[in-house]
């Protein structure tokens, strides 16, 4: 089944890592879940993308300088619309207890170090590793994932596939390779799936690199417009 992954909910739709914007990404017809882990001062792992906590509440500085108690105050909703006011962080456990039970895919992308051990902590709890693929940019958390836990589906978020790409992957027996839109060759993703790896691409923001990553042959996608690719599947 083809990926369809809500990238931080349908963040084009609702604010960003909110339960509004994955409830909405799964109306749209997303099959899963694209969310970012980082961890408050207490050890809490929360939903949160950036460094700093201004863009996208009404908070400031790093979420590692708060206590989870001190981030649930802050309002998460309204710099995206007044109609999300009072939109909340959102735990992992929270999001666990919401979502992992519906068995829909789980994209956990791990923002900070030395968080792994709570997040699979957590997974294990939940029951949900059927459904989770663990990604980062860093190479180093995703070796951290492997030697806590040898059978969990890791994922390695990348700008280009590349022949090194896939030997790192390998090593640590990565079974998915997330490359960027922009740039994606057909023959690179089929390098890819020729050694038994899953593509799942990030970033195409507009119908016309959701159509070209298509083509390409890639196996899901993160996204901001569920909605949209869902459209672009069914024209295939
Ligand atoms: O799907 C991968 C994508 O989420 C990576 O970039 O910055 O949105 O976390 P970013
Ligand atoms: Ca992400």
């Amino acid at each position: 089944m083809f990926m369809n992954l809500a990238h931080r909910g349908a963040s084009a739709y609702a604010p960003e890592n909110t339960l509004a914007a994955f409830y909405k990404g799964l109306e749209q017809g997303a099959n899963g879940i694209e969310t970012d882990l980082k961890i408050s001062k207490d050890g809490v792992v929360l939903l949160f993308h950036d460094h700093e906590l201004d863009r996208t509440t009404d908070g400031h500085g790093r979420p590692s300088s708060y206590t989870w108690k001190e981030l649930q105050e802050l309002d998460a909703g309204s710099w995206f619309s007044s109609a999300y006011a009072g939109e909340r962080l959102v735990s992992f456990e929270q999001f666990l207890h919401y979502f992992g039970r519906r068995k829909v895919l789980l994209a956990l992308e791990l923002k900070d170090p030395h968080i792994e051990l709570p997040v699979l902590e957590l997974i294990r709890q939940f029951d949900v590793q059927p459904q989770t693929t663990i990604t980062s940019f860093g190479y180093e958390n995703l070796q951290a994932v492997r030697a806590i836990d040898p059978s969990i589906r890791i994922g390695h978020l990348i700008r280009k596939i590349d022949e090194e790409a896939i030997a790192r992957l390998k090593e640590i027996g990565a079974g998915q390779i997330c490359p960027c839109t922009d740039g994606l060759e057909h023959k690179d993703v089929q390098l890819a799936k020729s050694h038994g790896l899953e593509v799942r691409a990030w970033g195409a923001s507009t119908p016309e690199l959701m159509r070209h990553a298509l083509q390409c042959g890639v196996d899901g996608m993160t996204i901001n417009f569920p909605d949209l690719l869902s459209e672009e599947i069914c024209r295939l």
